[in-house]
């Protein structure tokens, strides 16, 4: 049995906010120029717009200007691309982000696409995961960002380490991948086709669940000591009735195996805001320079 201590993703997040919000007040009185994110928002779906919600309150909170854009389901994809279009063009906004998923109508590449790749504070734009893929200066996405922020407060120096993602999507999966590869890990991404996945997790220094399935990742997958990073958000039934928040990592069976884990709330959720706003000032400072 190993002592697993808790990756206190909250205070980390929260520390990193009061940071940002004083150099956001340097940067505005230095130039003038307060930065502004705009958040596109398109249809109802209920996780998101608690999303959104947050995001307005702690980018207002951090002293930046935030422009919420709330379209109704039916939005066609010509208004969604003028409007992103307008905020391109428009200079008191400094970062765009539309949120993810789009209806099915809407082709998110080619919403995404649109976006002016210096605006682009999710880095989804293929310009910015290109220059990512190549080791250029790129806007980062925000979860894989928040990931390896707490991974070197933990761990240190990640050189060497064998990291395993499981979950290959273009929001977490691939990018963080990249970030990893960048800290000299040794990568590899596992997903849903891998052969015998339990055992390519058991190699892993640094295991991340990122695939989006609750639980699925057992305390017997687990290398004993390892430091896990639990990306997974997923509301599940209640015995009693009711829903929780449960990661993709099977939190309980983890304890006593895993040397650091992060919990689900409060650990990497907290994280993607705060480099949200991390991305947003980086990019109204190269806007401004
Ligand atoms: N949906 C889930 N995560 C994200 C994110 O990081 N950015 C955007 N735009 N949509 C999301």
């Amino acid at each position: 049995m190993v002592e697993t201590r808790l990756i206190d993703g909250k205070a980390f997040a929260e520390a990193m906010r009061a940071r940002l919000k004083g150099e956001v007040a340097a940067f505005v009185a230095e130039t003038g120029v307060t930065p502004g994110l705009a958040v596109v928002l398109v249809g109802e779906d209920p996780a998101s717009a608690v999303y959104v919600r947050n995001k307005g309150k702690q980018t207002a909170e951090a002293g930046m200007a935030s422009f919420e854009h709330k379209l109704p389901a039916e939005t066609t994809q010509e208004e969604v691309l003028a409007l992103v279009q307008a905020l391109n063009a428009d200079n008191a906004v400094h970062g765009i982000l539309v949120q993810l998923p789009l209806p099915a109508h809407i082709d998110a590449q080619a919403v995404l696409a649109t976006i002016d790749p210096g605006k682009d504070v999710d880095g989804f734009h293929v310009m910015n995961a290109g220059r990512l893929a190549v080791g250029l200066d790129a806007l980062v996405p925000c979860t894989p960002l928040g990931c390896v922020m707490l991974l070197k407060d933990t761990l240190g120096s990640l050189a060497g380490l064998e990291a395993v993602v499981v979950g290959r999507s273009n929001i977490v999966g691939k990018p963080l991948a990249q970030l990893l590869l960048r800290e000299d890990c040794t990568v590899t991404i596992a997903h849903s086709r891998t052969r015998d996945l339990p055992a390519v997790c058991r190699r892993a220094d640094i295991l991340v669940g990122a695939v989006g399935r609750p639980e699925m990742i057992r305390g017997d997958w687990i290398k004993p000591g390892a430091t896990v990073i639990d990306v997974g958000i997923n509301r599940v039934e209640k015995a009693g009735g009711g829903t929780r928040l449960v990661g993709d990592v099977a939190f309980g069976e983890a304890q006593g195996i895993a040397g650091a884990i992060t919990p689900v709330p409060g650990g990497v959720g907290p994280m993607t805001i705060a480099c949200l706003l991390a991305n947003t000032l980086t990019a109204a400072r190269r806007q401004a320079g």
